[in-house]
């Protein structure tokens, strides 16, 4: 059997905001990244993503704090441990997070391979530079980058080297788990190609184990991760293989997120432009029910009034409806017609 790298049970995280008000972003999200396997998660802005990826870090400071669950990478429940221990011991090694826009919060003065050394030493302050060079030099001619980058300062690269190289230095450690956060947002058809086949390449090179890869556009993810996730409203809306989340979405919130983007490599060239209308609720006041109801067009006088849990559909796949996999598909057909 498979190696789990990260187990992630009932995780709830939430914001206490300076007027003392809790939007809970991450409201009891259980999730499992397999050795070798990549994890993709995919919703609008505000759906919690972000948050989640911090969560898992299990390194919190105000206003985000944990509230109940539990997050084990590499056999180690994390939640448990003290914030000193987990920089020390968790962050760069067990789990790196290259958090969304991280190229443009670069530190302009600083030369890249200085980068490098804090996150080293930051994990063992004794290395010295010269062992620390080396590590850099060797880790970007496997991983395709110039040498002469190290020497450079954030300015003088272009978007696409900035991101490649922001990606090469958080997995200088070479982590159990790497979370990218957005990783290709920003950036032009050509950089975003490249930054995708690099990560893809980061297992095969032995850098990372695992991966987490967040974007809002759920058809990106289908080219990179084995496994989707959808969140909305800091809630999983649908869990599936990669094929599945994408060309047979079950919750009517995928099924929107599908049709809503169109990414011409991936072959969804006849996915019809539909944006989803309204925006995703508040979450300090989130909407009894199904969190969705309000957006749906499938919804049903009982989507309010019940609390919908996540159904476990069998092979792989979970959602959160209270509609059938087989009413849901009938009237996605007959959308279509
Ligand atoms: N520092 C913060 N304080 C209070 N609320 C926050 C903070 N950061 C994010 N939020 C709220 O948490 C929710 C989830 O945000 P986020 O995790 O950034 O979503 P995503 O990454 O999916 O766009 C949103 O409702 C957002 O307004
Ligand atoms: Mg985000």
């Amino acid at each position: 059997m498979a190696k789990v790298m990260l187990e992630v049970r009932d995780l709830t995280t939430k914001y206490i905001t300076r007027f003392g008000e809790d939007v809970y972003a991450v409201d009891h999200v259980s999730l499992k990244v397999e050795e070798g396997k990549s994890l993709g998660i995919a919703g609008e802005s505000g759906c919690g993503k972000s948050t989640l990826a911090l969560s898992l870090m299990g390194y919190y400071f105000p206003p985000l704090h944990y509230t109940s669950g539990e997050i084990i990478i590499g056999g180690r429940n994390i939640t448990s441990m003290k914030p000193d221990d987990i920089r020390k011991s968790v962050l760069g090694t067990e789990i790196a997070y290259i958090p969304q826009a991280a190229m443009n919060a670069l530190n302009p003065t600083q030369k890249i391979i200085h980068f490098i050394e804090d996150v080293v030493q930051a994990h063992d302050p004794t290395e010295n530079k010269k062992s620390i060079y080396d590590l850099a030099r060797a880790s970007f001619e496997v991983l395709g980058l110039p040498a002469e980058v190290l020497q450079k300062y954030p300015v003088e690269l272009s978007g696409g080297m900035k991101q490649r190289t922001v990606i090469a230095v958080s997995v200088i450690l070479r982590p159990t788990v790497l979370i990218a956060d957005e990783p290709s947002s920003a950036l032009d058809v050509t950089s975003q190609k490249m930054v995708i086949k690099m990560l893809r390449g980061l297992m095969e090179t032995g850098f990372i184990k695992s991966m987490i890869f967040i974007t809002h556009e759920l058809p990106l993810l289908y080219n990179v991760t084995d496994d989707i996730m959808v969140m909305y409203a800091g809630q999983i809306v649908e869990q599936a293989p990669a094929k599945q989340a994408v060309f047979d979405p079950l919750h009517p919130y995928s099924k929107g997120l599908m049709g809503s983007i169109i990414v011409p490599e991936s072959g969804l060239r006849n996915a019809k432009l539909t944006a989803i209308p309204g925006v995703p609720p508040n979450l300090k006041k989130p909407p009894e029910g199904c969190r969705f109801a309000e957006r749906c067009k499938y919804v049903r006088p009982d989507c309010k009034a019940t609390t919908v849990a996540l159904y476990n559909a069998g092979d792989h796949r979970a959602y959160r409806c209270i509609l059938s996999e087989k009413t849901l598909r009938e009237a996605y057909q007959h959308a279509q017609s």
